[in-house]
């Protein structure tokens, strides 16, 4: 298990080689689960240092337990590897203020940096390692020739230093994107918040315990921000939409296509808070029009995505397949459907895109990139609070009356017999 007789590079190369094996077995694991590749860890390169060092600790713990029932070296692990984890997860939270992982949805966690399952399965693993992997792993590492194993250890410490020092960088610079993105949202033009997005992108992947961060840290207080300064500029047009009907030519002629197609047509059919989808989204792309021209917004997009920010072609309240099985949740599935449907159809732009796919944010938890999708989705949800409102008082009064008739009616004097 230990060599007292190898030298240090020997070690390094093995926790190399570790740190390596953890980094295949994460973006497994991720790559699975996310159903795309991910680079895992916070490292740039292929390591994972966190499996080396718990590699390391139970190597020297089974070393110094070996004569001991099983049953102890177990507990031993799991306390020590559910210790380093918690440790790390600490450390990640205190020192760069961010949650790399969370278990706090998972049963018998502690402070959602450890818990029992992935505690168990972590112990598991190393115990299999101990027994499986490392004593033929150590081997085939001692019989290399020591000039070689010199040479890879000093590149791996070079280079484990460089990329360190780089991830640290890249942290940082994650946190102060996020509160630059804060800050600076409405000076900033559409492709540079696309930029710092996407130089997100790696990490939130990565640790998609981050969205959480972004959406506590961006979302939130955009949505605050935008509805605050949408505010009285929407309830001035609002005005004019109550006021009269839309009549602006050029408007109609950005969207002429759209209404005039026999498929989009269809949405007359469907009901949709108080009148048909059609007439909401017509009336969703008018707002979003008039506001994203008003802030001087690329409005042509606006009113297309918007128009077409609905397009899916069942009753939301019974719906069935084939567009939505009805055991799906559709204020998650339906943008999607929409723009599968947008896509069919007509050419979309990416603004439009991500206006369709994002109009529900945050309920889906990717922000919008684009300030024209956090117009759409603003007056989306201004307009359908509005349409239930207005359905709820139709109700209401349709049985106040149907009350008032049915009393009228006891009240009438019956002849006497
Ligand atoms: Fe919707
Ligand atoms: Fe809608």
């Amino acid at each position: 298990m230990l060599d007292h007789n190898l030298n240090f590079f020997y070690y390094i190369v093995l926790f190399a080689l570790y740190c390596f094996v953890g980094w295949i077995a994460e973006v497994i694991y991720r790559s699975v689960s996310q159903r795309k590749f991910v680079n895992a860890g916070f490292l740039f390169g292929p390591f994972i240092p966190i499996y080396g060092v718990g590699a390391f600790l139970v190597v020297v713990l089974e070393y110094a337990l070996q004569d001991w029932p099983i049953a102890v070296r177990f507990a031993a692990f799991g306390l020590l590897i559910t210790l380093l984890e918690y440790l790390v997860g600490y450390l990640s939270e205190k020192i760069f203020k961010l949650t790399l992982w969370n278990y706090s949805e998972c049963r018998f966690n502690l402070h959602g940096r450890v818990c029992l399952r992935f505690s168990l399965l972590w112990t598991l693993l190393a115990l299999a390692f101990v027994i499986f992997i490392h004593p033929e792993a150590f081997r085939r590492v001692a019989s290399l020739p020591a000039g070689l194993v010199q040479i890879a250890a000093i590149v791996f410490m070079v280079y484990f230093w460089i990329d360190y020092t780089f991830s640290v960088i890249s942290l940082a610079a994650f946190r102060k994107g996020v509160a630059y993105l804060y800050e600076e949202y409405f000076n900033l033009s559409s492709l540079e918040i696309e930029d710092i997005l996407k130089s997100f992108q790696r990490l939130r992947e990565a640790f998609p315990d981050l969205n959480t961060y972004v959406n506590s840290h961006i979302n939130r207080r955009i949505k605050i921000k935008i509805d605050s300064y949408l505010k009285p500029v929407s309830e001035k047009i609002f005005q004019e939409l109550e006021g009269r009907k839309p009549f602006e030519a050029e408007y109609y002629e950005t969207v002429r296509d759209i209404l005039a197609h026999e498929e989009f047509r269809k949405l007359k059919e469907y009901f949709h808070h108080n009148s048909s989808i059609y007439s909401h989204v017509h009336d969703v792309a008018y707002l979003s029009y008039r506001i994203s021209k008003y802030l001087k917004l690329d409005y042509r997009s606006a009113a297309r995505g918007a128009l077409l920010h609905d397009f899916f072609l069942y009753d939301w309240r019974n719906h069935d397949a084939p567009d939505l099985p009805r055991e799906k949740f559709h204020g998650l599935e339906h943008p999607k459907i929409a723009v599968t449907n947008a896509k069919k159809y007509f050419s979309l732009n990416d603004i439009e895109e991500d206006i369709i796919r994002k109009h529900m944010w945050p309920l889906t938890i990717v922000p919008p990139k684009y300030k024209e999708s956090y117009i759409v989705s603003f007056a989306d949800k201004y307009l359908s609070s509005r349409e239930f409102i207005s359905e709820y008082k139709k109700r209401i009064e349709a049985r106040r009356s149907k009350k008032d008739a049915s009393r009228r009616g006891k009240d009438i004097p019956t002849a006497e017999p």
